[in-house]
């Protein structure tokens, strides 16, 4: 039982053979346009540009609103490492962190502290990043009034959490841009790829620009700067507007799935679900948090209880501030990302998980609590 599987079927494969069968198979092509503004559509975004990656996203995302050597671009602690090597790939210092226990997302009043502390010092930020951890989103209702009282773009890594909203709005459509990810663990896949969007039209203009090696508009090749080759191609856009089709049944089968996860922990001493209540998420994964010395057990014991039956969990991500790339890196800590880190373990959230496949897991997990 794998953790967060893709799921493809006739619905892909029938978008698939129309973009082979129509002989664009170069990057360029219908689908990519139309996956473009149909995933704009979706996000409430005015403009969008189809990449190779998110991680491509939140490079482009970055160099768009200016950050470089010198600066200081403020990512979370508790991320995938892609969010902190997009600020590095510019030149500029990923300043880390600590988040709300409570959902792995930024602390805002930390973030707060942090963003004096660094004007106090002089230094330049050239964005905040925050992430919507695991398809939760951020607290952008405080995050936002703070980053502009700083004059600081805010630019959304929204990799996990097409689908969710903060207050009803979209995951992607805060900040000056939102990047999603169509990795193959995704909420929709691309197989690989991601999504930059924002309503500034000129940003999206200036990020396909360098996304397709900063070609200058002439018939032979002609280049004033050095650009990338970031862009998406049709046949994966193709990919993607098939899934796209799907995100609503895709979106409620994961928080029905968490819904489950949620009844069988409610009455289980020292575990808590995290980002517990918030249904706007997209529940792309389920996670528990474990108080080791009220429950008795430890995430890790679980784990291995489940592996043991071919069940795969994840710890959540060690935070970047105890990576050994990122040792000596400034930092705002609390402990909480690192508690996280000890005490959380995801659970099984794929949306093709049959109700046999999730007795199965939700069997074993009843088996460990009682054998403690
Ligand atoms: C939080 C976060 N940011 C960025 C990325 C990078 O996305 P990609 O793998 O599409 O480059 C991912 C996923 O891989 C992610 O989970």
């Amino acid at each position: 039982m794998l953790l967060s599987p893709p799921d493809v079927g006739p619905l892909e494969e029938s978008y698939v053979l129309d973009a082979l069968r129509s002989g664009w198979v170069a990057p360029a092509g219908p689908h990519l346009e139309a996956f473009e503004r149909e995933v704009a559509e979706r996000v409430g975004c005015g403009h969008a540009v189809a990449l190779a990656s998110g991680t491509a996203g939140l490079h482009l995302a970055l160099l768009a609103v200016g950050a470089g050597p010198g600066d200081v671009v403020v990512v979370p602690t508790l991320t995938f490492v892609a969010t902190a090597n997009a600020a590095v790939y510019t030149g500029a210092e990923p300043v880390f962190v600590d988040c709300d226990p409570a959902t792995g997302n930024v602390d805002p009043d930390l973030l707060h502290e942090l963003l004096r502390e660094l004007r106090t010092l002089g230094r330049r930020v050239a964005a905040v990043l925050p992430v919507d951890m695991f398809g939760t989103c951020a607290d952008y209702s405080r995050i936002l009034p703070i980053c502009a009282d700083a004059e600081v773009p805010v630019v959304e890594d929204a990799a996990e959490a097409l689908g969710a909203t903060h207050h009803g709005r979209a995951a992607g459509s805060f900040g000056r841009a939102g990047v999603l990810s169509f990795n193959g663990n995704k909420i929709i896949t691309t197989s690989g790829g991601g999504m930059l969007l924002s309503d500034d039209a000129d940003l999206i203009a200036r990020c396909r620009h360098l996304s397709t090696q900063a070609r200058q508009p002439v018939p032979h090749y002609e280049h004033v700067e050095v650009g990338y080759n970031y862009r998406l191609s049709n046949v994966l856009a193709a990919l993607g507007r098939a899934q796209l089709h799907r995100l609503d049944d895709i979106v409620a089968r994961r928080r029905w799935l968490r819904e489950q996860y949620a009844k069988l922990f409610a009455a289980v001493p020292g575990v808590r679900l995290l980002a517990d209540g918030d249904w706007e998420a997209n529940c792309w994964l389920t996670t528990v948090v474990v108080d080791p010395a009220v429950a008795g057990w430890r995430a890790a014991d679980l784990a291995a209880h489940l592996a043991a039956q071919d069940i795969e969990t994840r710890p959540v991500w060690k935070p970047m501030h105890l990576q050994p790339v990122f040792g000596g890196a400034r930092a705002l800590l609390t402990g909480a990302a690192e508690r996280l880190f000890t005490d959380g373990l995801t659970l099984p959230s794929g949306y093709a998980m049959t109700e046999s496949q999730l007795a199965r897991v939700l069997d074993g997990i009843e088996q460990f609590l009682k054998s403690r």
